[in-house]
């Protein structure tokens, strides 16, 4: 980029041509305040609190770019007054009386007044009420706390590409709506969050955080989401002291994601109400009694040469390999973790690609962040998108083409003006991979079932169902455990004790869940990407590595 002079607070710099006056003040260090900014929206201008002179002139400094013989100063008293007025004004609009608002102590309008030294209401407040909006499961927005910067409506579209929220009426009266104004709940929203993440006030917040604490008494561990094989750079905000999470954000710089999520990441932890195991026991005559760790032990020792070994892609790496160097060939996936036609583009591919054709996923529901990628460029106008499945598929009302799966081969050869499209797919039937494998112009993301799927793969465990006399389950997913007869005696370690748990397993033992342990994991990129440990076990759990490494030196003794 060219460089040009510009003068900033008498001091003469050299400076990129087309960045704005703020991030060029940005590199320099010096401190402009802002609202309505944020990185990496496009700048909007609507707040005006950025604002700095310019040979005697008014100009928002995150939408005007440097030219050349620029003369800015950034605190003049024209500009520090003119901030503070416009300030005064902001907390004169709507209702903002902190101290009831769950929202003092994180709000960047609260932060700014102390900034500007406001210590009363120069004019009297708005007295008019909004509505609040309660409808929706997740999210509560009151429009009564809202500045106007559309740093929710931005986000909403231009990162998570879900083009949900957008504005209504004029000036004062101004009102951030969903669809075409239906309340949130009811609205075509993923329940995705970055709303609430990027909203600067208290005027959308997430239901299950509020109250829990403000940021300051929070510990921030920065971690990878692991309930897909996306791996999602986020943001974990602990309470200090104590043992829960207050809420979720996606870690604005993860190259991964870029601080979007879906539902599943945001909000599973703080909505985790699935039954947990509490101790571990054996079934017998009578039900369930509780068994210890040396039990458990020793009743794996007696059946070591009758059982097969069977684990998910819940497991991490660490806890995989050292359960693969005791059962060696005994270990099995109990789900497939191959993909039927390998990966040929990245996540920064998709991100940067124009034609999707989505095969049989529906992305909204199982790998929202993908669905974030595509719709953006879809719904942006900047994208075209076929849609082929026999099930329900939400991206179908958004996409240029939509066809049965049965429809495939020519669906296809209608798809004259896709030159060299994505097809994204989790799981193809035998005849359809015939059909994709003759188009040479198709190039593809696979999106692997599990979260380590990966992982499985590169350790070369094998999907297959063997019967045997006992089976020794590690893992989250107890789905399959019905494909073994029905008398094999089965061990299952596992985090949660869903009722078909109870029927089918003889012995149950609790395992810590992905926030109560750490380790590492391949993403679909095949990156290798750490989980760390967020909480300590809230039950009786068994350290899994812990009891493995014990196991391994008890069996190397024998
Ligand atoms: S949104 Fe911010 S400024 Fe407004 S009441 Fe809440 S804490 Fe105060
Ligand atoms: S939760 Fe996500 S999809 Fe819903 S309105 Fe907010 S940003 Fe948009
Ligand atoms: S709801 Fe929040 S993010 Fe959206 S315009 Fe209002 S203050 Fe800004
Ligand atoms: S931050 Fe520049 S106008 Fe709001």
């Amino acid at each position: 980029m060219e460089k040009i002079k510009i003068k900033i607070n008498d001091n003469e710099v050299e400076v990129e041509q087309g960045k704005t006056i703020l991030q060029v003040a940005k590199e320099l260090n010096l401190h402009i305040p802002t609202l309505c900014y944020l990185e990496p929206l496009s700048p909007q201008g609507a707040c005006r609190l950025c604002l700095v002179e310019d040979r005697g002139k008014l100009v928002t400094s995150c939408t005007t770019p440097v030219a050349p013989n620029m003369d800015i100063k950034l605190d003049t008293p024209n500009v520090v007054n003119s901030r503070k007025l416009i300030l005064q004004l902001l907390f004169t609009e709507r209702n903002h009386y902190c101290m009831y608002c769950e929202q003092s102590g994180n709000c960047e309008l609260q932060n700014l007044g102390y900034e500007f030294g406001l210590d009363h209401f120069e004019f009297s407040t708005y007295e008019k009420k909004f509505s609040i909006d309660n409808s929706h499961d997740y999210i509560i927005m009151d429009p009564n706390r809202c500045v106007l910067c559309r740093r929710c409506v931005r986000a909403c579209s231009e990162l998570a590409g879900h083009f949900v929220l957008g504005e209504m009426n004029r000036g004062i009266e101004t009102l951030i709506i969903a669809d075409m104004n239906v309340p949130l709940g009811e609205s075509s929203c993923t329940s995705c969050g970055l709303c609430a993440q990027v909203c600067p006030t208290g005027a959308i917040v997430d239901k299950r955080s509020v109250y829990l604490g403000k940021d300051v008494q929070t510990d921030i561990i920065y971690s990878n989401c692991n309930e897909c094989a996306v791996g999602c750079g986020t943001k974990v905000y602990k309470k200090k002291n104590s043992n829960f999470i207050v809420k979720i954000y996606g870690d604005m710089d993860s190259e991964i994601n870029g601080g979007v999520l879906c539902k599943i990441g945001r909000f599973s932890a703080l909505f985790d109400e699935k039954p947990r195991v509490i101790s571990s026991k054996i079934k017998d005559d009578f039900g369930f009694r509780k068994l210890d760790s040396d039990k458990i032990m020793k009743l794996i020792s007696e059946k070591m040469d009758e059982l097969y070994v069977y684990v998910d892609g819940s497991l991490f790496n660490e806890e995989l390999e050292l359960i693969k160097s005791i059962f060696k060939d005994k270990v099995y996936s109990l789900y497939p973790n191959e993909p039927q036609i390998p990966s040929n583009v990245t996540l920064n591919d998709l991100k940067n690609a124009n034609e999707f054709i989505v095969i049989g996923v529906d992305l909204n529901r199982e790998f929202g962040v993908i669905g974030s990628f595509v719709k953006r460029k879809v719904l942006g106008g900047d994208g075209k998108l076929a849609v082929f499945d026999s099930n329900f598929n939400s991206l179908a009302q958004i996409s240029h083409y939509t066809f049965n799966l049965n429809e495939l081969k020519d669906g296809l050869e209608k798809l004259k003006e896709f030159k060299s499209p994505i097809v994204i797919y989790k799981e193809l039937p035998k005849d359809i991979i015939e059909i994709l494998k003759g188009k040479e112009n198709l190039k593809y993301l696979w999106l692997p079932p599990e979260t380590n799927s990966i992982g499985l793969n590169k350790l070369n465990i094998k999907h297959e169902i063997k019967n045997s006399k006992t089976i020794l389950f590690f893992g989250e997913n107890i789905e399959a455990l019905k494909n073994f007869d029905k008398n094999t005696f089965i061990i299952a370690f596992t985090p949660y004790e869903p009722e078909d748990l109870l029927r089918r397993a003889n012995v149950i033992v609790g395992i810590s869940n992905g926030f109560e342990r750490d380790g590492t994991f391949y993403n679909l990129d095949g990156k290798l990407l750490k989980k760390e440990k967020i909480l300590s076990p809230k039950f009786e759990t068994l350290d899994l590595k812990k009891f493995l490494n014990e196991f391994k030196n008890v069996s190397l003794v024998k």
